[in-house]
């Protein structure tokens, strides 16, 4: 991306701990101006500096560009600041340290605010479950709820009471419409989710954001209980591509000519790009399904929350952002 790509640059004006592992950033224009509006539920991409624990920002030696996306905190009708908030990655590849370690008055570049997970925009009753940081864009959602006086209730699940930010906040805001829920590590304490999802209806929508895990298994629950697909509404937190064991794989692009191999740690989206091909894309996290491509041969493993059975074993689509092979090699159509 070049700098036209990160229209906004952004000063920090204030940090705290949330929790041991969570921080809040909030972030102003460069001359205090009101910043580009947005609605709950969006995110900004920013520009991170990735290194191995090392560079501070603005010390850009034995650092490598990248890009994080972090979803809006605050409330919408707030037009003066940005809130974010970000959890410490230590395993990750540093974009988590590099925000962690921005103080007042640093500058950061991001794009404008976008929304891939904006509340639906009819009269409902929203079901909201948040797990961990996954709270970030429900708790937009939630001042945007509580504002319009709409019926809601938030489900958010965190390890223990130390570990989940924004307590104060939430009850504050959503009083009795509020249920914490707290599994002390142990998975079978979790949130009880056939019961705290309940029964569709057509002015029913589900919200859910967080961790692969609490996704997959509130997704497969509304789906077991028959709510439709066009009523669960969701964004993943953390990252959707990388796996423990993933493995490089080989991927032959039947009409460009090219045979690609693919380190583990890269998409073969990125080797597509890389490569010099100019495939199609919107998310890069397997929620919107434009980068789908045919599979002519080889076993995909798909990671994507976008593509139908049918897509999958009929269409033979696999999404090349998040969807690696299973094993051995891949002829796609592209
Ligand atoms: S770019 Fe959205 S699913 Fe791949």
């Amino acid at each position: 991306m070049t700098t036209s790509d990160w229209p906004l640059e952004l000063v920090v004006a204030d940090t705290a701990a949330l929790t041991a592992e969570i921080r809040s950033l909030t972030l102003k224009s460069i001359d205090g101006g009101p910043l580009p509006a947005f609605s709950a539920g969006a995110h900004l991409l920013f520009q991170v500096e990735l290194g191995d624990g090392g560079p501070s920002p603005g010390t850009p030696e034995a650092s490598r560009p990248g890009e994080r996306c972090y979803s809006l905190v605050n409330s919408t009708d707030q037009s003066g600041y940005y809130e974010i908030a970000v959890k410490l990655e230590t395993a990750g590849s540093g974009g988590s340290r590099f925000m962690h370690a921005l103080k007042p008055g640093d500058r950061i570049r991001a794009t404008l605010p976008k929304n891939d997970f904006p509340l639906h925009r009819d009269q409902h009753e929203a079901l909201l479950i948040a797990g961990g940081i996954g709270i970030t864009p429900i708790l937009s959602m939630t001042a945007e709820l509580s504002e319009q006086g709409a019926a809601y209730r938030l489900h958010y699940a965190s390890r223990s009471p130390e570990t989940m930010a924004y307590q104060a906040r939430i009850t504050q805001l959503c009083g009795e419409r509020r249920h914490l829920h707290f599994d002390y590590g142990d998975p079978s304490q979790g949130m009880p989710l056939a019961e705290v999802i309940g029964q569709p209806a057509s002015n029913r929508h589900l919200y859910v954001c967080g961790p692969r895990p609490l996704l997959d298994a509130v997704i497969a629950t509304a789906r077991a209980l028959q709510w439709a697909s066009s009523h669960v509404h969701f964004e993943l937190f953390g990252a959707p591509l990388s796996q423990t064991g993933d493995r490089p794989c080989r991927v032959v692009l039947q009409r460009s000519g090219m045979t690609l191999d693919v380190p583990a740690e890269k998409s073969i989206l990125d080797a597509m790009i890389d490569a010099g091909i100019d495939p199609m894309f919107d998310c890069r996290r397997g929620e919107c399904s434009v980068c789908a491509v045919r599979v002519l041969s080889g076993t995909p493993e798909h990671r994507d929350y976008a593509l139908s059975d049918d897509d999958r074993d009929h269409e033979n689509l696999m999404c090349v952002c998040v969807s690696r092979a299973r094993e051995g090699e891949l002829v796609l159509d592209a």
